[in-house]
């Protein structure tokens, strides 16, 4: 049986894998004695503080996980980039030396470029209609399983990780003319590249970890992204123009190396499914209270924000690439599809 029907229906009866046929002969976690007998500590990568709710999602799921386990199992989450940039530790997973990441969405278009279509700019009406598509574990099951079997990562599930806007260290950007010429750090994708030139800048993909720098020099003159990331990476020391484009709303997935998990016995499997919804949950419901607090903070150390952009403007830029990137297959339209109910069913406010 697949993995993602043993995802669907989370009922350890009905599952049947074979752990022989799976193979994956790298070694997975760190054993170590504990209280009966011995335990896997899976490694969770993480590239932001200890302060995100991603990381307290990640705690909590060690720990529901000890406990579901009898203590076979448990997570010891990396913060801070600890295990190397996103781009890198997902090679990582893949060949089963890290268990566990937070990565952000457009990292997995290199492994299928289906999962672009959460990706682009403009794609989500509301934080709803994000949270709508990402428990729809149905109409995502195919996606979160497509390269199991090519790279051995499965997408546990996805959450939300706020609104994307342009922040630089030069002025406020209030229409397109405004980017022009601006060396603007992207996520490492095409589709992220696309997007930031469409909007009139020049796109510099980079590594997270690598911006603070960058901006500091003047390597590059800005980045987009959500407020927390901007703050707690401590970016608003030296980009302080933070204006509202609103142009993304990425979000955020956290992957096991299917190997990883395949190793687990099927009663084990199932209570670390079992989790995930608590964890997604963790995760999604701390991201707005962060994101006060990265203004509030923001704000204290001088950083200026602009609400007065000319929104429509970048929108019509982007939309030619919404469009070729969502027709180029039946796959694309269908998850499209998915997204356009969950729009009209929660518009924006
Ligand atoms: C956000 C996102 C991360 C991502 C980062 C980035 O913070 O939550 O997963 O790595 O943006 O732009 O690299």
């Amino acid at each position: 049986m697949k993995l993602s029907k043993v995802i669907l229906t989370g009922a350890v009866g009905l599952m049947s894998l074979s752990l022989a046929a799976c193979g994956g002969g790298s070694s997975s976690g760190s054993s170590s004695a504990g209280g009966g007998g011995s335990q896997t500590v899976f490694k969770l990568a993480f590239n932001q503080t200890e302060d995100h709710p991603q990381y307290a999602a990640g705690v909590a799921l060690g720990e529901k996980l000890e406990e579901a386990t009898d203590g076979r199992y448990s997570v010891k989450v990396y913060p801070n980039e600890q295990l190397g940039g996103q781009a890198d530790v997902i090679q990582n997973l893949s060949n089963g030396t890290v268990e566990l990441m937070w990565v952000g969405a457009p990292v997995l278009e290199g492994f299928n470029s289906d999962f672009v279509v959460f990706n682009l700019p403009y794609m989500f009406d509301s934080t709803e209609a994000q949270g709508a598509v990402l428990s729809d574990t149905e109409a995502l099951d195919p996606l979160y399983h497509s390269i199991e079997d090519s790279k051995s990562i499965t997408v546990l599930t996805g959450v939300n990780a706020g609104t994307r806007n342009v922040y630089n260290s030069k002025h406020p950007v209030v229409t397109p003319a405004d980017l022009q010429g601006m060396k603007i750090r992207v996520q490492q994708s095409d589709s992220q590249v696309a997007m930031i030139e469409a909007m009139g800048a020049i796109a510099s993909p980079m590594n997270q970890g690598d911006v603070y720098s960058a901006l500091q020099t003047g390597v590059l003159d800005g980045a987009e992204n959500n407020e927390v990331t901007w703050d707690a990476l401590k970016q608003s020391e030296v980009a302080k123009y933070y204006s509202y484009t609103k142009h993304l709303m990425l979000p955020d997935y956290l992957l096991i190396s299917t190997k990883a998990l395949e190793k687990m016995s099927d009663e084990d499997q199932a209570a670390l499914l079992e989790i995930i919804p608590e964890v997604q949950k963790i995760a999604n419901d701390g991201f707005a209270d962060f994101t006060e607090k990265s203004i509030e903070h923001a704000t204290s150390i001088g950083a200026q924000f602009n609400d007065d952009v000319d929104v429509a403007a970048f929108k019509a830029l982007v939309q030619p690439l919404v469009e070729s990137n969502v027709n180029e297959n039946e796959t694309r339209k269908q998850l499209y599809q998915v997204v356009q109910e969950a729009n009209a069913a929660n518009p924006a406010k």
